[in-house]
């Protein structure tokens, strides 16, 4: 299994390119299975996770093609997602289990064939994650869902039909699982509570040029018009609001000046506004946006994740790393997902100073960290290790990267390119 060799204390100074977002590329794709005409996504990024959905989405009957994107793979993956004909409606636990983002499926299997037999993902390194949300609100569009088996076995023999729901809860997943099942249900369907992340946001548009008619884009409610034939389009993924975060939370934890070409500032108000009061400067530019803290010390600052446009669970960890290091204290309050402190153990072999009370962490500031051999445990949890180990004395090595490899697209090319020292080491 391949590892990360951190040597730390190295200034961060250059630029790094943004990649396509993970989280709006996955449903993106998707969408790709609603429709018999050609889905042409630009701007993918090369990561784990899109392999293991391009894997899903064949053995359910896409075709899919890759191609390197303008300037070679610099601007990620132009993939083209074709689905003459759905050849299987199971998608299996051997991939689902892998990402959860596989129940993305269900919806738009049910839509299209009017049955689908789906694993329940199981439960996950960053909570229990259930799906009630996705499964009450194909219900009110006239679907007949049964959990057995381990599977969501979905059926809807006389088509879905619009409805009118309100999330009890924002969620992501549910909000595009409904977002797709309704393009193709009959007549018209509202969400309430709808979640507004960028994500949503991409897929809104992405289905507006396959021809989905929906109003309501970036608010609580969606309402969507289902469609009968979908045009052939093309989408470039929404660059990457978490990537672009993680990178200002390590050039600030190394009082950096680097550039994020591609980063869109506005998609990340919230981490920005919590990081300038921390001591960190943003300011736009052409290319994207420049992070600096050239002079002056990290302050501790308080955070709790929302759903957008709050601070995101996403960013949770890379900022309890920054705020190790910070002058005082910083109370960090995790109110999306329960269980996602499992970075503070790792966090502690390092130095951190961290206590745990329910689901808030109090972080109190330490002069230095050390170099420890560390772990990962989830996708974020093991970034948050890195941005630890660019600051911490000596040598820091990352244990189990496949979590990385599953969001982060060449994290070490990209941190090496601007000053660290920082190494895969291969088997
Ligand atoms: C997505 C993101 C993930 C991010 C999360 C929150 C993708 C592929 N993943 O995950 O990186 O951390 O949004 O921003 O885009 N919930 C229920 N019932 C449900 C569904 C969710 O109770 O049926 C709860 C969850 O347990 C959690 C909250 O709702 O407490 C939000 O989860 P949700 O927004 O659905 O997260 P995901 O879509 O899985």
């Amino acid at each position: 299994m391949d590892r990360i060799r951190i040597n730390g204390g190295r200034q961060l100074k250059g630029e790094i390119r943004i990649s396509g977002a993970k989280n709006a590329a996955l449903p993106l794709m998707v969408a790709a299975m609603l429709s018999d005409k050609p889905l042409v996504l630009k701007n993918v990024p090369r990561l784990a996770d899109i392999s293991t959905m391009i894997q899903l989405l064949q053995q359910h009957g896409v075709e899919v093609s890759a191609a390197p994107g303008e300037n070679g793979h610099s601007r990620g993956t132009t993939l083209t997602l074709k689905t003459a004909k759905i050849t299987s409606t199971t998608a299996p636990y051997d991939i689902v289990r892998k990402m959860r983002a596989s129940v993305l499926v269900l919806g738009p299997l049910l839509a299209r064939e009017g049955r689908a037999k789906v694993s329940l993902p199981g439960g996950c390194a960053i909570g229990a994650r259930p799906v009630d949300l996705h499964i009450a609100g194909l219900k009110a569009m006239g679907a007949e869902i049964d959990i057995d088996g381990g599977y969501m076995e979905a059926r809807a023999p006389k088509g879905l039909k619009g409805a009118r729901f309100t999330f009890p809860k924002v969620s992501v997943g549910a909000t595009e699982n409904l977002m797709m099942a309704a393009s193709l249900a009959k007549g018209t369907t509202v969400l309430d509570n709808a979640a507004r992340e960028p994500e949503i946001t991409d897929l809104a548009e992405c289905l507006m040029a396959m021809g989905v008619p929906i109003s309501g884009v970036g608010t609580e409610t969606l309402t969507i018009e289902g469609v009968e034939s979908f045009r052939e389009a093309t989408h470039s993924v929404v660059p990457d609001r978490i990537e672009a975060g993680t990178y200002a939370m390590a050039v600030a934890m190394m009082a950096g000046d680097v550039e994020l070409l591609g980063g869109r500032l506005e998609l990340i108000e919230s981490v920005a506004g919590v990081l300038r009061s921390a001591g960190v400067t943003f300011e736009p530019t052409e290319r994207g946006f420049r992070v600096h803290r050239t002079n002056g010390a990290l302050h501790g600052v308080d955070v709790m994740t929302e759903p957008y446009p709050g601070f995101p669970t996403d960013l949770q960890a890379q900022m309890m790393a920054l705020m190790t290091r910070a002058e005082g204290a910083s109370m960090i309050t995790e109110t999306i997902f329960e269980s996602r402190f499992m970075h503070v153990p790792e966090l502690a072999r390092m130095g951190a100073n961290v206590t745990i009370h329910h689901e808030s962490a109090l972080v109190r500031g330490v002069p230095k960290l050390r170099g420890a051999e560390v772990m990962a445990t989830d996708l974020r949890a093991s970034v948050s290790l890195a941005i630890a180990g660019l600051a911490a004395e000596g040598q820091t090595t990352l244990h189990r990267v496949y979590h990385l490899d599953r969001g982060f697209e060449r994290l070490e090319e990209k941190l090496a390119a601007c000053g660290a020292d920082i190494e895969r080491l291969k088997g």
